[in-house]
């Protein structure tokens, strides 16, 4: 399969990476990131990933074209738009470049990726799935947190967009859902949230979402699914 991932050099990426080739190492795994370097060190340092089929590019999802992109693959099975911007300020302190910044990252990037690599996907009679790493913050009826009105508006605009895109992409092959994480431990989280003990690790996240990635389109299509064992 050829898998593509955004953001994966650290945190629930990173995680991601280490379990999609646990689970087999055969896959393709592309890594559309910003720091190449940092990961190409930590894949050298690690034995399993070290062996792996593993292409790391150099990506940022504010400035790209289709043209960057189109002509690296003739295929793409599986995208995990996992990539995400957080800057926590109260309402009344977001300045507009924090909500360009945040939804330019964490949805009109999704989806200009997404847009980018469509002819690409569902070919050959085989099934794409696109996941959406989304957040409990942008679900609908979750609690929600000071200082996170624009992340979780942008959170919540990409639960929209995988339902619509769902919906529009059902006759081309291309399945698309979105995983509304609850807290996992990563750099993230410590800057939304300083000194909260999450209940989740990103290697255990990881697990979930590369799975998820492989055979979660079998079952699920337009979903916007909580993953948090934290309710509501
Ligand atoms: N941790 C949590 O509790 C939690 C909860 C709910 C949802 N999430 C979501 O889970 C995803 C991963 O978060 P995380 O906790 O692992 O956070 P993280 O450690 O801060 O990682 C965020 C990733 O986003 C990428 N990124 C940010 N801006 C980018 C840009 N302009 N272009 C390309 N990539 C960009 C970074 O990629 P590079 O540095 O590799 O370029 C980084 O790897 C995010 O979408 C986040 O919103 C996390």
């Amino acid at each position: 399969m050829t898998i593509l991932i955004t953001g994966a050099s650290r945190g629930i990426g990173f995680s991601t990476l280490k379990s999609l080739v646990a689970l087999d190492a055969q896959h393709k795994i592309y890594v559309l990131t910003r720091n190449t370097q940092a990961l190409k060190d930590k894949i050298e340092a690690d034995s399993q990933l070290k062996t792996a089929t593993i292409e790391v590019i150099p990506f940022d999802l504010t400035h790209f074209t289709k043209e960057d992109l189109l002509h690296l693959w003739t295929e793409v099975d599986v995208l995990i738009n996992n990539s995400g911007l957080l800057i926590n300020k109260p309402f009344s302190e977001l300045t507009e470049a924090d909500w360009l910044a945040m939804f330019q990252t964490n949805v009109l990037g999704a989806a200009q990726l997404t847009q980018s690599l469509l002819p690409l996907m569902g070919q050959n009679g085989k099934t794409s799935h696109v996941v959406n790493i989304g957040s409990m913050g942008g679900y609908q009826g979750s609690s929600k947190f000071a200082g996170l009105s624009a992340y979780s508006a942008s959170k919540g605009a990409l639960a929209i967009l995988s339902e619509c895109l769902a919906e529009e992409l059902k006759d081309k092959n291309v399945k698309c859902n979105c995983l509304c994480l609850g807290a996992v431990d990563t750099d993230m989280l410590q800057m939304a949230f300083p000194n909260y003990k999450a209940p989740t690790t990103s290697d255990e996240m990881g697990q979930f979402i590369a799975d998820f990635a492989l055979n979660g389109h079998k079952y699920f299509n337009g979903k916007v699914l909580p993953v948090s064992i934290m309710t509501p």
